[in-house]
């Protein structure tokens, strides 16, 4: 896919979340990774309770490994993320911030937290979500209220973007949300805040569209609506990446194939969109998990038990293979 895209249009990224695991050690996953993809988010290795455990304690290990490999086949890392309330520790999620002086030691460790981290990747992400899923969540407009919002208020973006700035000021940054990928209030949340976050000083380049496509006769994503969400953005001096697409399917249908290539295609053709990333590569290292932990066996992602499925093959005709 990286290939094929990189005859049109050299810059874009193609990429897929993925785990340290699976990469390094079964080979014909790694194959397929490698080769179709140009650039990886670490699904979660990155994320702020798989880097901090204890409060001061850092646990970069396994980030830095992904990191190693990416850098030995030559993939651009995207950074996934600083400030997400589903994913915090617990020495992070509590916090206190009931006075003033506790806000102000709050903030401390908060900052603290980004510098570390940021600083600790310096050089080795292209890009980084520096806010993810900021809005409530079942399709909200208003920010979350969890540890940032509550220690520097309303403006905690713009806070976390320029402490991310000062640590690193290459690396490309972007507020990622779901539920935001066609027109509607949840996406106009989304502008709004890019935009009011840059207004506060903040460095964003852009948002992350994550593209989940969890029932296909619900929430399929048309073409013409991803096509005026793009030129929306565009228009407003944001670039966007298609940053999470994946489609479910219990059938793995033509439908499915269809609606993958679509929402790449789209994303192609439009000089705003700079990358597409799936969300899982193969069904038998999926983040579809039921409430024991037991792995659900679907038809969603572009290989299947290592055997390409019609939605790959869909994406390369669709970037003209
Ligand atoms: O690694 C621990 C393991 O030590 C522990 O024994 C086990 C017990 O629950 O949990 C393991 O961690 C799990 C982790 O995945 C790694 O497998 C977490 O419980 C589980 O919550 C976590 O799920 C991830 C989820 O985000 C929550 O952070 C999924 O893999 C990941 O695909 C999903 O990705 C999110 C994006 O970050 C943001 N957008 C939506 C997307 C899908 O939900």
């Amino acid at each position: 896919l990286q290939a094929l895209a990189a005859r049109t249009r050299p810059e874009f990224l193609i990429g897929a979340a993925v785990a340290l695991g699976p990469l390094a050690s079964d080979l014909d996953y790694a194959r397929e990774f490698v080769g179709n993809f140009g650039a990886l988010t670490p699904e979660n290795a990155m994320k702020p309770q798989f880097l901090s455990p204890r409060q001061g304690v850092y646990t970069f290990e396994e980030a830095d490994a992904l990191l190693d490999v990416a850098e030995s086949k030559q993939l651009a890392v995207h950074g996934h993320t600083i400030a997400f309330s589903e994913a915090m520790p617990s020495w992070m999620q509590e916090l206190p911030s009931g006075s003033e002086a506790e806000r102000e030691e709050s903030a401390e460790a908060l900052i603290d937290y980004v510098t570390t981290v940021v600083t600790h990747f310096r050089g080795r992400l292209a890009s980084l979500d520096v806010v993810n899923e900021p809005f409530d969540v079942d399709q909200g407009t208003g920010l979350q209220q969890n540890i940032w919002y509550r220690v520097f208020g309303p403006d905690y973006p713009a806070v976390v973007s320029r402490a991310v700035h000062e640590a690193d000021p290459d690396v490309a940054q972007f507020i990622n949300e779901n539920g935001a990928d066609v027109p509607g209030p949840r996406q106009d949340a989304l502008l709004e805040l890019a935009l009011e976050t840059n207004a506060r000083g903040g460095h964003i380049e852009g948002v992350g569209l994550q593209g989940h496509v969890y029932d296909l006769g619900t929430d399929a994503i048309p073409v013409e609506a991803l096509t005026e969400t793009l030129t929306r953005f565009d228009d407003a001096g944001l670039r966007v990446r298609i940053s999470e697409n994946d489609v479910t399917d219990e059938e793995g249908t033509r439908v499915q194939a269809e609606q993958y290539a679509a929402v790449l295609s789209t994303c192609f053709r439009s000089p705003a969109c700079v990358s597409y990333t799936t969300w899982g590569v193969d069904n038998r290292y999926n983040w579809w998990v039921d409430d024991d932990g037991e792995l659900q066996q679907g038809h969603d992602f572009v290989f299947e038990d290592g055997k390409p499925t019609p939605a790959l093959e869909a994406m390369r005709r669709a970037l003209g293979g």
